[in-house]
């Protein structure tokens, strides 16, 4: 179908961009009025709907809209991602916390890779872990999950086209990877490694849902949020971090004015922070 661009009013920028927080707490400034356009002109068109009234009227009244906030919601998103992106940080996990972890007599270690995307996060996380041994060293357990379910469920096929893997060397393709016409397929021993599930970080269920663990990435996510967002997310992080526990953030994503529960571990290329005993 063709993708006529259908141009939003202010007032239902307004009125959708707080839908989208409510469901989400995704914030979507004036600025961003175009990426909205463009992200929902086709599903409007698909629908029928002639202005973005009518379609929130849709999404807010209509009893054959089932699904559609869960739809809206992935195409709103964000997703950008690639394998090893911001390595630094992964490799500071494998050659530094977890040798940490097994010195003090840990022989088991549980990690979400929390608002993962596409996956690469986790699954490099599993490649670079089996890299260096660490799986015949200590039980890994890792968690991956994605509010958009879009994302969630590629994740789970493991079926990535090379633009995932800008910068990864291609020894590391080989290792891990089966190429298949255009596409490359994640080898089952590393698929197997992590477990894939949807879930909203502002919910207000996530941190009993998902348990204890020891350590956390959230990279890149922390700035769609606002403050007082961003605080409830990192306030439920130190809550589901066992002592010590690590998380581990975007570069850009400062938490220093937000709280002082976590004790900043600057490892010269990246930061971590530490959840003390
Ligand atoms: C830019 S990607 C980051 C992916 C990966 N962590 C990385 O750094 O490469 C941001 C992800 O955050 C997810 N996201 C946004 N709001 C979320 C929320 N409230 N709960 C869970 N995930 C969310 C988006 O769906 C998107 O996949």
């Amino acid at each position: 179908m063709l993708n006529n661009i259908v141009k939003i009013r202010n007032d239902e920028f307004n009125e959708l961009r707080d839908i989208i927080y409510k469901n989400s707490a995704i914030t979507f400034m004036e600025s961003k009025k175009y990426l909205l356009e463009n992200r929902l002109s086709k599903r409007l068109n698909e629908l029928g709907h002639k202005t973005y009234k009518d379609y929130i009227n849709y999404l807010k009244y209509d009893k054959d809209n089932k699904g559609e906030m869960e739809r809206m919601i992935n195409l709103v998103t964000i997703n950008e991602t690639y394998f090893l992106r911001e390595r630094p940080q992964m490799d500071h996990l494998v050659k530094t916390t977890l040798p940490e972890m097994l010195a003090a007599g840990k022989k088991q270690c549980r990690i979400w890779s929390a608002a993962c995307s596409t996956g690469e996060e986790p699954y490099s996380l599993a490649m670079l872990m089996t890299e260096a041994g660490l799986y015949n060293k200590m039980k890994i357990e890792i968690m991956a999950t994605d509010i958009n379910s879009d994302v969630v469920e590629f994740a789970k096929k493991g079926e990535y086209r090379s633009m995932s893997f800008r910068g990864t060397p291609e020894q590391f393709t080989k290792t891990y990877f089966t190429p298949d016409k255009t596409n490359f397929l994640i080898k089952p021993e590393i698929k197997d490694k992590v477990r894939f599930n949807t879930g909203n970080l502002t919910g207000p269920t996530i941190g009993a849902q998902m348990g204890k663990f020891d350590v956390i990435f959230c990279r890149n996510v922390l700035i769609y949020f606002d403050a007082e967002t961003k605080t409830k997310v990192v306030t439920m992080f130190y809550n589901a971090l066992n002592a010590p526990g690590y998380l581990y953030l975007g570069h850009s994503e400062n938490i220093s004015k937000l709280t002082d529960k976590f004790k900043v571990i600057n490892f010269g290329s990246g930061l971590m922070h530490t959840k003390a005993k």
